[in-house]
């Protein structure tokens, strides 16, 4: 069974703490909270005080996707915000066991994520340590975009990758993803999905989430 991570991207900021719970009494397992940093990625959208209004407004796990400059300064940050995950981008660290080590240090999961133009090679040392691998089906930096076919195919690489060295790191998508291309994501062995707008802009936010699931 995969888990939904709906991006609050899309949600609605002026009614942040309700559709936080909104999504999670939806059936949303994981709730993806996406940091951008205005450099990593050219746009801002928000950061520590958004984490901390998650945590109190759910029990989900928070699933913090951080698109910045120097994740390693603000790792421990963002894990005293009430993080449960944090996931940085192999293109924005020098040393990325150190920081998932520090990552653990904090008492909670680390996982790794890659840009379109990354070959998922790179990973090929770090899917052991990792809890969790992202693969971006879209160039990061803003909801709403479509989803890039080629990206999708990377998760086939890493599930073969994963199996080929005996580990088993969730398997995250992020971008683009509807209920009409979620089912190659996860035939490819996807196992966190997240989506913003499918899930945000929908008439019915529980008959989203259950048409990703199923
Ligand atoms: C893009 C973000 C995504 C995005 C997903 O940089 O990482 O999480 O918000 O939004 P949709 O589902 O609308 O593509
Ligand atoms: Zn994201």
């Amino acid at each position: 069974m995969v888990k939904i991570s709906p991006s609050v991207l899309s949600c609605d900021f002026a009614d942040f703490g309700n559709e936080v719970k909104k999504i999670t009494s939806c059936g949303a397992e994981y709730i993806h909270i996406d940091v951008m940093d205005g450099h990593f990625v050219p746009n801002i959208s928000f950061g520590f005080p958004i984490v901390e209004a998650a945590r109190k407004s759910t029990s989900a796990v928070l699933d913090v996707h951080l698109m910045i400059s120097d994740p390693e300064k603000y790792a421990e940050k963002f894990a005293k915000s009430g993080a449960d995950i944090i996931t940085f981008h192999y293109e924005a660290v020098e040393n990325s066991e150190e920081l998932i080590d520090k990552i653990h240090s904090f008492g909670i999961k680390a996982g790794i994520s890659i840009k379109p133009k990354t070959p998922p090679e790179v990973l090929e040392n770090l899917i052991k340590k990792v809890d969790l691998v992202l693969v971006m089906t879209v160039e990061p930096g803003f909801g709403g975009q479509k989803l890039i076919p080629e990206c999708a195919e990377k998760v086939k690489i890493i599930k073969k990758m994963c199996e080929n060295a005996g580990c088993s790191p969730e398997i995250e998508v992020d971008g683009g993803i509807t209920a009409e291309n979620v089912n190659m994501l996860k035939e490819y062995g996807a196992n966190v999905i997240v989506a913003g707008s499918f899930v945000f802009k929908a008439d019915d936010t529980a008959e989203a989430i259950r048409q990703l699931k199923e």
